[in-house]
């Protein structure tokens, strides 16, 4: 693959000063390095800037810095769909998860325009269902996927290239959902493989079960992963930490089998804080599960038959 770096120093999604500093981490634990070692072609496309805002109103007077959301939105949506018609595999570096709202708006425009349906794996804690009307916390982090499936309420943004159906997506390692994200997820019809679901089928078979849909229909996949995916003794710096996240070999796991797959076509690596790091154990972490998703592997063994 021909990856494309694109740093987004986002902390306008929530409160916790820090994720602006994700980028610089990313690139200090190597990410391009641990990329580039594995035969494939690395370019960093630097940092994008906020643009020029535009005012943006939403009744909830709980929602702060939506114009900076929704100017990150603007250009995040761009450069990876950018990214993409030059057949590059855009990996973001985050950056809060409110950077999603762009980044998967850039990967559903490219599929739409290749006619191609679109696939969301999310790797996350929390479901992110909310829209700008029901947060409480008022932090957009939590709200892309909602976005991304096509609910109302985004006024403020650009509408949405091609909401992508419940059944493309794979909400995967949930295990916080507030009440009113519970009531729109069920009635949206969308699968929640939460940590239930994993205790009892274990990590791989979920997985392998939409990976399977993904390649039956030749669609695009877009991996969102978000640092409080993983537990947080192994992955700290993080500000929405919840008990019981994935292991270390879990989470390898995962993203060898996505790159067994080969279906990912696209990448976000969001909510890193570096300053609530140890000794960049989390950044190190990441970068190194990028590589398990770039073929790293103990012994090139041929791949299991499906
Ligand atoms: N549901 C909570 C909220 O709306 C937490 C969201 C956490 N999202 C995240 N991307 N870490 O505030
Ligand atoms: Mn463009
Ligand atoms: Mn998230
Ligand atoms: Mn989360």
């Amino acid at each position: 693959a021909n990856c494309i770096l694109i740093g987004a120093p986002i902390d306008e999604g929530q409160r916790r000063p820090g994720c602006l500093m994700g980028p610089a981490a990313f690139r200090v634990a190597g990410l391009a390095a641990a990329i580039r070692d594995l035969g494939h072609g690395v370019t960093d496309w630097g940092d994008l800037a906020l643009p020029e805002l535009r005012e943006a109103t939403c009744p909830n007077p709980a929602v702060h810095s939506l114009a900076e959301v929704v100017g990150w939105t603007e250009v995040l949506a761009d450069k990876v769909e950018d990214a993409l018609a030059d057949g590059g595999l855009p990996v973001v570096m985050g950056g809060d998860h409110s950077l999603a709202l762009g980044s998967v708006a850039g990967a559903a425009a490219h599929a739409k325009r290749e006619g191609r349906p679109l696939f969301l794996l999310w790797l996350d804690a929390h479901s992110d269902f909310h829209t700008p009307m029901t947060t409480t916390s008022g932090n957009l982090h939590g709200t892309p996927v909602a976005y991304i499936a096509g609910r109302g309420d985004f006024d403020a943004f650009p509408p949405f290239p091609a909401p992508i159906p419940a059944g493309r997506m794979c909400l995967y390692g949930i295990r916080s959902v507030d009440p009113a994200e519970h009531s729109a997820l069920l009635e949206h019809d969308i699968a929640i493989t939460d940590m239930r679901v994993l205790d009892e089928h274990g990590i791989v078979a979920p997985l392998r079960a939409f990976l399977e849909r993904v390649e039956a229909e030749q669609g695009m996949l877009h991996v969102s992963l978000d640092v409080d995916f993983l537990d947080p003794s192994i992955a700290p710096a993080v500000g929405t930490t919840v008990p019981g996240g994935t292991t270390f070999r879990e989470a390898h796991l995962v993203m060898e089998l996505l790159h067994e797959s080969g279906l990912v076509t696209s990448l976000d690596l969001v909510e890193l804080n570096p300053f609530l790091d140890d000794r960049g154990m989390t950044a190190r972490l990441m970068v190194d599960l990028v590589g398990s998703l770039m073929g790293k592997k103990v012994f090139d063994r041929p791949t299991r038959s499906k």
